[in-house]
């Protein structure tokens, strides 16, 4: 018996590369779970935040992630992260946060406990999970992986126009040079630059790299018209 009968969409790349969106839109086009990765990176932020501890002390950062009550629920085919049963809402995207993310990311027991907790979803069906090491490491059987990136200026754009401050270039060194699963282009994965395209020129990039990678021929009840 296969350890795991459902399939990933692997889609990982940079902070504001757009990957959030391909995501989404792939998820509600192809009826899949749909899985922010980065909010469970958060989640244990938050709490390293809330509770005044280090975020570049590992040890210290390791005992928060034993005390907290963290799990992943799946509702109307959306994963959401509960810290002790209640979803944090926009206080995963504080400054606060987005300037510590990287730091507790890095920490090899938060990455062990997390990449557990995300393996688990896909029992539970047919899934696209976003995130920096979905096709190297959470998923790496899976033939269905897309890369997703933008010049540096059209991410801080991004950022911008959200209203965030977000230190994207620093998020990106500390994610990229880390040294468990950092962020990198998975074996198999195909890459996608977004900077000079709308929401649906990479949505039907997207689709196509699919096609090539053999999701419909799999899956031919979710080839759209
Ligand atoms: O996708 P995001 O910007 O919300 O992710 C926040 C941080 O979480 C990111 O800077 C690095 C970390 N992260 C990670 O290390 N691995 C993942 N699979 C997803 C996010």
């Amino acid at each position: 018996m296969p350890t795991h009968q459902y399939d990933a969409i692997a889609i990982d790349g940079p902070a504001a590369s757009g990957k959030s969106t391909v995501a989404r839109e792939l998820a509600a086009r192809l009826e899949l779970i749909m899985v922010n990765s980065g909010e469970m990176y958060r989640a244990v932020t938050l709490e390293v935040v809330r509770r005044g501890v280090d975020p570049g002390d590992p040890a210290a950062v390791v005992g928060v992630l034993r005390e907290i009550d963290l799990h992943c629920a799946v509702e109307n085919r959306n994963s959401m992260v509960l810290i002790a049963g209640e979803h944090p809402g926009e206080a995963l995207r504080s400054d606060e946060v987005n300037a510590a993310v990287s730091r507790v990311a890095a920490v090899p027991e938060v990455r062990h406990l997390l990449v557990a907790r995300q393996r688990e979803l896909r029992d539970l069906g047919d899934l696209v999970m976003e995130g920096r090491d979905i096709g190297s490491v959470v998923f790496p059987d899976t033939p269905y992986k897309l890369y997703i990136e933008a010049s540096e200026e059209v991410r801080h754009q991004r950022r911008a126009a959200e209203g965030q401050v977000d230190e994207l270039a620093l998020r990106d060194r500390l994610d990229s040079a880390r040294r468990t699963s950092p962020l990198m282009v998975a074996d198999g994965a195909q890459v996608i630059d977004s900077s000079k395209l709308n929401i649906e020129q990479v949505l039907n990039a997207a689709m196509e790299v699919l096609r090539e990678q053999g999701w419909f021929e799999r899956n031919p009840e979710s080839a759209t018209p």
